[in-house]
């Protein structure tokens, strides 16, 4: 099992390494399915369910919507345990309904060639893996600064435990920081914005000083993540939720596709500022917080997360690493130099200056070299993947993501924060409709501004 983030030391400066692995959640072994009736009137649901009864199965979740796919219809979401016969059930319904998709089966185990790995389709969705997490943020490993401190490690349960029991919408508490948290904060913060100037790209240049007027970015103060989240919405979209511990990458990718950022709020032990095993709260907000308010940026890690739900296990691997090599260790070239946007570089002192330095190999970024590339964890990357652009690298994301053996698209309706498994085509039609009316809005604008 592997950690989320890993920080290193080097040179006497410890450095932040983040990133993340996949895990698969071999405890969910449900089916979801959509279907349709053939005959629309009062009590078809009841009918339908009559049918897992037969079959010994049990019902987690029921919905019923308006269907997407076939006009004047209704259709039926519908999540079912591990149990009864499944199979037979699902056979059924093909011969009796108009429509039957299984967007996701697990029910046996994920050995089969069927195995579609359940995944949130609704924002409030996330709530359901939240807690499904690979430890507890409290645990500490007997290397850990703060392992003997039993302040600390009190400290860190108050963190895990506010972040266990957050469900969406809540609002993110406000924490109180002690005077020697705000100065741990402080040094790592004063060494950094150093460097940004000269070694951050130019869209982390361009927003971080409205982080300092708008959310309190400040040595003296560590920022709230409520006020970051709040600038980062009205930004991109993009919103925080706290984590209890280390999600596995399948799980924190998918909080991308609905531009969730799990964000850590604790901060390292105050011994080693300049070190930290695990992500904190220096690495998530000097490090990603800046960039997700970036459009192009927040879109390109969307488009990450969406190319990851329902994917096999050996794509959200390559998403994984194409992740590392992006979002946490990311290089692009902007005028001629080459400028760090990982977060992993931009939260970590040391290795901000080394990976711009002679020492480092550099490729270009390829999502199908890239995401087959090893890499160290407990050290410098000896090798950085270089973008063109954030938009670049967004399009070879998404060429990408056109390779992974999926039978449905995946579109996130910012309107219902809900993913929409497109696949009919009533709903590209519908799709393209509403692409042609905002097309004739930008016509309309296009033929008044010239
Ligand atoms: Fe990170």
């Amino acid at each position: 099992m592997n950690g989320n983030n890993i920080y290193i030391e080097d040179d006497g400066k410890p450095m932040l390494h983040s990133g993340s692995f996949p895990e698969k959640n071999a405890e969910n072994k449900s089916i979801t399915l959509i279907f349709s009736p053939q005959i629309e009137g009062v009590g078809t649901l009841a009918e339908a369910l009559k049918l897992f009864k037969e079959f010994n199965v049990n019902l987690l979740h029921i919905e019923s919507r308006s269907s997407v796919r076939i006009p004047n219809h209704y259709e039926f979401y519908v999540e079912c345990a591990s149990g009864g016969d499944i199979n037979g059930a699902v056979e059924v319904l093909k011969k009796t309904m108009a429509y039957v998709s299984v967007v996701s089966t697990e029910a046996d185990g994920g050995k089969s060639d069927q195995y579609i790995p359940w995944f949130p389709q609704r924002i409030r969705d996330l709530d359901k893996y939240a807690n499904k997490i690979l430890s507890y943020g409290s645990e500490l490993k007997s290397d850990h600064p703060g392992f003997t401190d039993e302040v600390y490690r009190t400290r860190r349960k108050y963190f895990a435990d506010i972040a266990f029991h957050y469900r969406h919408d809540d609002p993110l508490p406000r924490i109180e920081y002690t005077p020697a948290e705000i100065k741990t904060w402080g040094t790592v913060f004063k060494e950094l914005v150093k460097l940004y100037p000269t070694h951050a790209c130019k869209e982390y240049n361009h927003v971080f000083p409205l982080l300092i007027e708008n959310c309190g970015f400040r040595e003296d103060n560590i920022p709230q993540l409520q006020d970051i989240s709040n600038f980062l919405k009205d930004s991109t979209g993009f919103t925080l939720r706290p984590v209890a511990g280390l999600l596995s990458s399948r799980d924190f990718l998918a909080g991308l596709a609905f531009r969730v950022f799990h964000s850590t709020q604790y901060i390292r032990h105050h011994s080693r500022p300049l070190y930290t095993p695990e992500p904190d709260v220096c690495h998530e907000l000097l490090g990603h917080v800046p960039l997700f308010a970036d459009p192009e940026f927040a879109q390109f890690s969307q488009e990450i997360g969406l190319a990851s739900l329902g994917a096999p296990d050996d794509y959200v691997k390559k998403l994984a690493t194409c992740y590392w090599f992006t979002v946490e260790f990311g290089l692009c070239r902007q005028n001629g130099n080459i400028k760090a946007y990982g977060a992993g570089l931009l939260s970590s002192f040391g290795e901000l200056e080394y990976c711009l330095s002679e020492k480092p190999q550099l490729k270009p970024f390829d999502p199908e070299v890239t995401g087959n590339q090893e890499y160290p964890i407990t050290q410098y990357q000896p090798l950085y993947f270089v973008a063109e652009s954030f938009e670049d690298v967004k399009y070879k994301m998404i060429q990408f993501s056109k390779t992974i053996p999926r039978k449905f698209g995946v579109r996130y309706d910012p309107y219902t924060q809900s993913v929409q498994i497109l696949d009919s085509k009533l709903q590209i039609q519908d799709l393209v409709k509403n692409i042609n009316s905002e097309l004739q809005i930008l016509c309309f604008t296009l033929s008044k501004i010239i």
